[in-house]
């Protein structure tokens, strides 16, 4: 049997897509399962048939499916190299249909909708689950509505709207259009998969379960992930819970959680030590998709990190840029300033970690560099111009003969 709860006060709901808030806490619930036999199905094809019985659909249609998930775990031996590093890992999931970890939680919640006999599906999001949530909406057939913020740029606008939702744009308070749309949903039978949709979350456990795998069957000792509206981290750790309890490994990984210092409201929360997470009133960080000032998974991940190993911590713009540039300089991985923000906060921790030797370190890359390349600048790229007469000498001069 499959129902809603609330981890705040342990209270059971039936399964409503249209209603996955608590009513006494007003927290986002978690999507739970009584009792069955689980397995991982390895050798299949599609990630969605390897972790089945893990996640809330009982079979996975292929005809809905763009290819999500079996993304590559890639070994960074230049980073570990330069900053003296116990193993670390890059979990890309720039590899994605739409580029981004979001079509994780879309593959699910579409699958999930098509067998509840949904028709309409819809986001609110400023960019890359919107893109996602489109992308998986076409596919399906379904007919998708995506919200977002009016000042959405047009680069923004187009990865969306080529997939041709009802792309609607909202003028007013953000996080207020979050619980609208929840309204609307209600209304209108729209299923809003938004951020921390309870099905959705569980669509990123896949993450965890094939790091696990391709890992040896073994959990990593750290899991570095950026934290916006709480989702992502909430799903990952969902994920090695589950390993736990199933026997298949013994103790969870320490998760790091990273935000940026222009939108921390949980870092903030949790160096104060703090149950609840309070809304900041403005966003200011180059990292714009990992900027929710009023996080609705912010309570959630607090008392998960609270309760288990973990952290929530801060990097700054400068921090990130830097690490974006190491990332795709040392290792040829270009990825979002969001995403970056998992080897700011590794740098920021490095004399923690710098002991543990033989420890394995996992970076989720979250998102593809290519969805977001305003943040950088043609100044700080090095180029040299060359006559065609002097070509000759012009690359003689960067060849070193030993
Ligand atoms: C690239 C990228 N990384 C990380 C995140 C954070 O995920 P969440 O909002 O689930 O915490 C987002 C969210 O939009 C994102 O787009
Ligand atoms: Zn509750």
């Amino acid at each position: 049997m499959e129902y809603f709860e609330c981890i705040f006060c342990q209270k059971e709901y039936p399964l409503d897509l249209f209603n996955p808030f608590c009513l006494d806490c007003k927290e986002p619930l978690l999507y739970q399962y009584s009792q069955r036999k689980r397995a991982f199905y390895p050798k299949k094809y599609w990630t969605l048939e390897k972790f089945l019985d893990f996640l809330p659909i009982s079979e996975a249609n292929q005809n809905f499916s763009l290819g999500e998930g079996n993304t590559p775990l890639i070994k960074l031996n230049r980073l570990s190299e330069k900053f003296k590093l116990p193993p670390i890992y890059a979990k890309n999931e720039a590899f994605n249909p739409t580029s981004s970890f979001k079509d994780r939680g879309s593959a699910v919640a579409v699958q999930k909708a098509l067998s509840m006999g949904i028709e309409r599906i819809g986001t609110v999001s400023t960019g890359n689950m919107a893109a996602s949530t489109a992308a998986y909406g076409a596919k399906a057939g379904l007919k998708t509505f995506v919200l977002v913020k009016e000042d959405a740029s047009s680069e923004k606008l187009l990865s969306i709207g080529v997939h041709n939702p009802v792309l609607v744009l909202a003028k007013g308070d953000y996080g207020q259009l979050f619980y609208k749309s929840f309204d609307i949903g209600r209304k209108h039978n729209i299923y809003f998969i938004n951020s921390v949709d309870p099905i959705r979350i569980e669509g990123y456990k896949a993450i965890g379960f094939e790091i696990f795998l391709q890992l040896n069957s073994q959990a990593p000792r750290y899991v570095f992930a950026p934290v916006s509206s709480g989702g992502h981290l909430i799903g990952l750790i969902r994920a090695f819970l589950d390993l736990l309890q199933q026997g298949q490994i013994q103790g969870l990984p320490f998760f790091i959680g990273i935000q940026a210092k222009g939108c921390s409201p949980i870092a903030r929360a949790y160096r104060l030590g703090k149950s609840k997470v309070e809304r900041i009133e403005k966003a200011e960080t180059i990292a714009h998709s990992i900027s929710n000032p009023d996080p609705p998974g912010g309570n959630i991940v607090l008392k998960m990190i609270q309760d288990k190993k973990g952290k929530i911590i801060e990097v700054s713009d400068e921090e990130i840029l830097n690490a974006q540039r190491i990332l795709a300089e040392l290792e040829g991985i270009f990825c979002l300033p969001a995403s970056a923000t998992t080897l700011a906060g590794l740098l920021k921790l490095s004399e923690e970690i710098k002991n543990n030797i033989n420890d394995q370190i996992v970076l989720v890359i979250t998102g593809s560099g290519l969805k977001s390349m305003k943040e950088l600048e043609l100044s700080k790229i090095n180029i040299c111009h060359s006559s065609l007469s002097k070509l000759d000498e012009k690359m003689k001069s960067f060849i070193i003969h030993k």
